[in-house]
């Protein structure tokens, strides 16, 4: 069974797609692990940074994202192929070469109000069981399946919730970014109790951290000691991802031979390494 794991925060721009992506081409390119990535975010940042632009404009065209799955749900009908959508060998790094991407559609932002409430009122499906449903004939193919959340509770939200063991909240160290980490909390607690299945928060990881800035500190310093002192409060990974403007360039989409090249050769890149270390390392 592959290990399941949600990248959420509910505020935006914290790098949950890019942690997602650097940790995924990570455990596929260095440590030879079969990964699955869903873009669970109608923002499809995730898709266009593992697929090219022209690729991904064919797929949506042809219905092979997640719009489909949800949209079968919701007009009964049985347009999705699980096997046909899930693209293979994704990624522009030539030494990444197990990693597949399930891809999103911008259309998603539609159909998700529509799923929660459809408009003949009657649901034949349950909204959140929709994505297990696709995945678990595939699921066995993979060591890791990574979600990357929107950044809100939405059906998709809820939808990649439900089927992982755990999740990870990627946050960058300010009042803003950290301030919804207690609804998550709250939000898992609730979604477990409903599921009959604890979903555990391996950590809160860094991101975008300046060493400069006294409150970067301050707030890491606080979510660390909060660790100790409130129970139920998640760990931090060690591992910090410092902003630097390798990984924002990282976000385009070219050729490239390895993953050093991608993410640079000191910094991102053993950022990624030590990160993947840590979840591979993690008690399940
Ligand atoms: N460590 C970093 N240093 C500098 N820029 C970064 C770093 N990590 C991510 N970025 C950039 O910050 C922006 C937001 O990152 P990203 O899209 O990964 O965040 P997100 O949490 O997924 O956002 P959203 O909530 O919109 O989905 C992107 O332009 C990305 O390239
Ligand atoms: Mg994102």
């Amino acid at each position: 069974m592959p290990r399941i794991i949600s990248f959420i925060n509910l505020k935006g721009g914290v790098a949950k797609t890019t942690t997602t992506v650097g940790l995924a081409t990570t455990l596929s390119g260095v440590f030879q692990k079969r990964v699955l990535v869903v873009d669970l975010d109608p923002q499809t940042n995730c898709t266009t940074m593992l697929i090219s632009e022209q690729d991904w404009v064919k797929l949506n065209r042809e219905g092979l994202t997640l719009h489909t799955l949800f949209s079968d749900a919701v007009y009964n009908t049985h347009r999705f192929d699980i096997g046909l959508s899930i693209q293979k060998n994704v990624s522009n790094i030539r030494e990444v070469k197990s990693l597949d991407l399930l891809p999103s559609s911008p259309d998603l932002i539609n159909i998700q109000d529509i799923i929660v409430h459809p408009p003949k009122k009657k649901r034949s499906y349950q909204p959140a069981a929709i994505l297990r449903q696709a995945l678990e004939p595939v699921m066995d193919a993979y060591d890791y399946i990574l979600l990357d959340c929107p950044p809100n509770f939405s059906c998709m939200t809820e939808n990649g919730f439900v089927i992982s063991d755990g999740y990870i909240i990627p946050t960058i160290p300010d009042v803003l970014s950290t301030y919804g980490i207690p609804q998550i909390l709250n939000k898992a607690r609730n979604v477990s109790r409903d599921c009959g299945r604890w979903i555990r928060c391996y950590g809160i990881v860094i991101t975008k951290y300046r060493e400069q800035s006294r409150i970067h500190k301050r707030i890491m310093e606080e979510l660390d000691s909060k660790h100790r002192t409130l129970p139920g409060w998640p760990p931090l990974f060690e591992t910090v991802f410092y902003e630097t403007s390798q990984l924002a360039e990282a976000a385009e989409y070219t050729e490239k031979n390895t993953l050093k090249q991608k993410w640079g050769y000191n910094g991102p890149s053993t950022w990624f390494e030590s990160f993947a270390k840590e979840i591979m390392e993690m008690e399940v």
